[in-house]
């Protein structure tokens, strides 16, 4: 729910709208929550804790199942995501042609540590192990994106690629 700014009220906005829609359809099915919470991430690029009250109440799920599962899988996350995610991989090729030291570099240039967002939501920075292209050591993806064989100077105009 959004608050309005001019009286202070709860007002439903376009996502609160396409939330209803989706627990309308899911109601009625056993093992619905995995689904919803899948569907409300994607509508809000995240889940918040209002989120998860109005998901808890209709589904008729204890809160605390609710937030059990969302922090069981890592697929579900709790705070604004960037609008591009970096995974740099730290898996043994990677490491050993230097991964960490790309990692210690862009956490430098956008002031965040492993899982951190920047207060732009540009950016999301993670840390994963071998993302299955060793030969092109050290990696790193940017969305879809596979950037490899990386040095440190390189990393500027990399990320000028993404808005
Ligand atoms: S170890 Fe980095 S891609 Fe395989």
């Amino acid at each position: 729910m959004a608050i309005c700014k001019c009286t202070g009220e709860q007002v439903e906005s376009p996502q609160d709208v396409q939330l209803m829609e989706l627990l309308e359809h899911y109601r009625e099915y056993d093992g619905a929550l995995i689904p919803v919470l899948q569907g409300a991430q994607d509508i809000y690029g995240y889940l918040p804790g209002e989120v998860l009250e109005t998901i808890s109440k209709e589904l008729k799920i204890p809160f605390s199942e609710v937030f059990g599962v969302v922090t069981f899988y890592s697929q579900f996350h709790l705070k604004p995501r960037g609008r591009n995610i970096i995974r740099v991989c730290l898996g043994t090729a990677c490491h050993v042609r230097g991964g960490s030291k790309i990692f210690e570099g862009l956490k430098e240039i956008l002031g965040v540590d492993n899982g951190g967002t920047t207060e732009d939501l540009r950016f999301t920075l993670e840390s994963v192990a071998c993302i299955g292209a060793c030969g092109l050591a050290p990696v790193i993806m940017i969305n879809d994106d596979t950037h490899g064989r990386l040095t440190n100077d390189g990393l500027d105009k990399i990320l000028e690629q993404y808005e």
